[in-house]
């Protein structure tokens, strides 16, 4: 063959395989309002940075008439880019060949760049939209998941981890998500369970749509096992460009520092808490009246709202903040709030990501369901993950700290550098209102007039107690500081504490509280 030959030849080849399952294949996949593989990857990276690899990879399945089967790229595209210049590998499932399904080939396609994300030290992200096992390749399919879960696992910590379900992710294929560090999803696309529609059907009798069943809202709102919502395929990689801004490459790295910028005027930050004890404001007000630019990425926004979590900017360097959200259960630690921020935390300090939390709780959920729930079990997983951590952890005590709630947000007791405490601030074992009722019982039952003495014992309890002084008398805060200082003190404890270094007793690992 001469070299025209050659080159022709290899560009048929080329077209063939980047046809993926052919054109009536990818007209169903856009009349779902779904993109191909290779349209999404050119969405997400920055323009002509994707480098394609292994397109000519074949599968070696001779059961069940595979023998004469091409499937192009065997169903799943990877390859290098670059997302906002920050290099990345990743890897789109191709649901126009066999339906995206994870044959051993396809599996090894995914290793393999797994592997490199890994060796290179770079971020990975697999786009998820396919049918699961491929059922003609049996225990081989299997494998494939096995080796992808393996390397997840040892992936975690190492490098940042994103999934994207972008179709169906179904049976075991979800555990690969969820071993990841961020899963998005996008409204009417994704579709994620361990065990579908029909056999709900037959094993329970119970008619559920694959929507209800796992659909993106349902993934975001009810289960928590996705981190990130959108309306549309492009609002969902514009989410992931941002994400990937704040975080490293890896786990040596810092997050890439920004411009400093000031907050947007307007939002005064003396006037958002209100002056009666009693009542909620959004805690994500304050977060946005203290860091840069008042841009303020959350994390899980739709999930144990009770507890915000997410990455901003101060003077430019990325900060996990972690905030008790009074507009809702007034901010207390439950069974999933605890499980949202102990992962968040764990997340930030394996990246090298300063903490900054933000305390306002009257304490954890009490409740049947709760304790039957394992409240116990879930809540110390906020006491483990912050007790580990050792980047910088800054802790700013609004409101109420009281009792385990004072201790588990990030206290000077579990290892925080600096504890700062507003003067409306009120950290006591437990509420006026309860403690009152326990230590004056006797004074409030014999007295003539119950109601009105257990006021003036609520009252002479929250003068004496319900303050930040007792707190900073014993040193357990380091400075009591006016709201409009806070950014200024955040923005000094993350500049001193860039070098710092803490370790830990040298073990094989923990055992969290799983
Ligand atoms: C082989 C598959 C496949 C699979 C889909 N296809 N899933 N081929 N193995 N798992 C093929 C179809 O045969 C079809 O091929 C093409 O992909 C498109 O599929 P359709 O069914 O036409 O698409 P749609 O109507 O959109 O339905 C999508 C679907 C459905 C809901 C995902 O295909 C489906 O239910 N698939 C099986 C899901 C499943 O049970 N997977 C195994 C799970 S067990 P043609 O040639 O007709 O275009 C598992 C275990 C993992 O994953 C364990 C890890 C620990």
């Amino acid at each position: 063959m001469s070299l025209r030959q050659k080159l022709r030849d290899f560009f048929n080849r080329r077209e063939a395989a980047i046809t993926g399952g052919g054109l009536k294949a990818i007209e169903k996949q856009v009349a779902l309002g779904k993109l191909p593989a290779r349209e999404r990857i050119k969405f997400l990276l920055d323009p002509d940075t994707f480098h394609e690899y292994d397109l000519f990879v074949e599968h070696r399945c001779h059961d069940f008439g595979m023998d004469n089967k091409q499937l192009a790229a065997d169903g799943v595209v990877t390859g290098t880019g670059k997302i906002s210049g920050h290099p990345v590998c990743i890897f789109a499932q191709d649901f126009t060949v066999a339906g995206g399904s994870l044959g051993l080939m396809h599996a090894r396609k995914i290793t393999k760049i797994m592997d490199h994300a890994m060796k290179l030290g770079i971020p990975l992200i697999g786009i998820n939209d396919s049918g699961g096992a491929r059922i003609q390749e049996g225990v081989n399919s299997l494998a494939g998941y096995g080796e992808i879960f393996f390397r997840n696992t040892l992936a975690s910590g190492v490098i940042p981890q994103i999934s994207v379900i972008l179709g169906p992710c179904a049976g075991g294929a979800v555990y690969s998500p969820a071993l990841t560090d961020f899963v998005f999803v996008v409204d009417k696309i994704s579709k994620m369970f361990i065990t579908g529609p029909e056999v709900i059907k037959t094993v329970l009798g119970e008619e559920i749509s694959m929507e209800e069943l796992g659909g993106a809202r349902v993934q975001t709102e009810i289960s928590g096992n996705a981190h990130f919502y959108a309306e549309s395929e492009q609002e969902c990689f514009e989410q992931i460009k941002k994400l990937v801004t704040f975080i490293p490459w890896n786990n040596r790295k810092k997050a890439d520092p920004f411009q400093a910028r000031k907050p947007k005027p307007g939002l005064d930050i003396e006037g958002i808490i209100p002056p009666e004890p009693m009542k909620p404001y959004d805690v994500r007000n304050i977060i946005r009246a203290v860091c840069d630019d008042s841009d303020f990425f959350e994390v899980q926004k739709y999930w144990a709202a009770n507890i915000v979590i997410g990455f901003a900017r101060l003077a430019g360097e990325t900060v996990g903040i972690i905030a008790n959200q009074p507009l809702v259960l007034a901010g207390v630690l439950d069974v999933d709030s605890s499980d949202k921020a102990a992962r968040f935390i764990r997340f930030c300090d394996a990246f090298n990501i300063p903490l900054v939390t933000f305390v306002d709780l009257p304490g954890y959920l009490p409740g049947v369901d709760q304790e039957h729930a394992g409240v116990i079990r879930h809540g110390a997983k906020v006491l483990y993950a912050y007790s580990e951590a050792t980047v910088p952890k800054i802790t700013v005590i609004l409101r109420k700290a009281y009792g385990g709630g004072y201790i588990a947000m990030c206290s000077r007791h579990l290892g925080a550098d600096f504890v700062f405490a507003w003067p409306t601030a009120e950290i006591a074992v437990m509420g006026p209102e309860g403690a009152a009722n326990i230590i004056f019982k006797a004074e409030i039952a014999s007295s003539p007039n119950p109601d009105a003495m257990r006021r003036a014992k609520v009252e002479e309890y929250t003068e004496k107690f319900a303050n930040p002084y007792i707190a900073a008398a014993n040193g357990h805060i380091d400075a009591v500081i006016t709201p409009r200082e806070t950014r200024g003190c955040l923005i000094h404890a993350i500049e001193i504490s860039a070098e710092k270094h803490e370790s830990r007793p040298t073990k094989k690992h923990g055992i969290p509280p799983f």
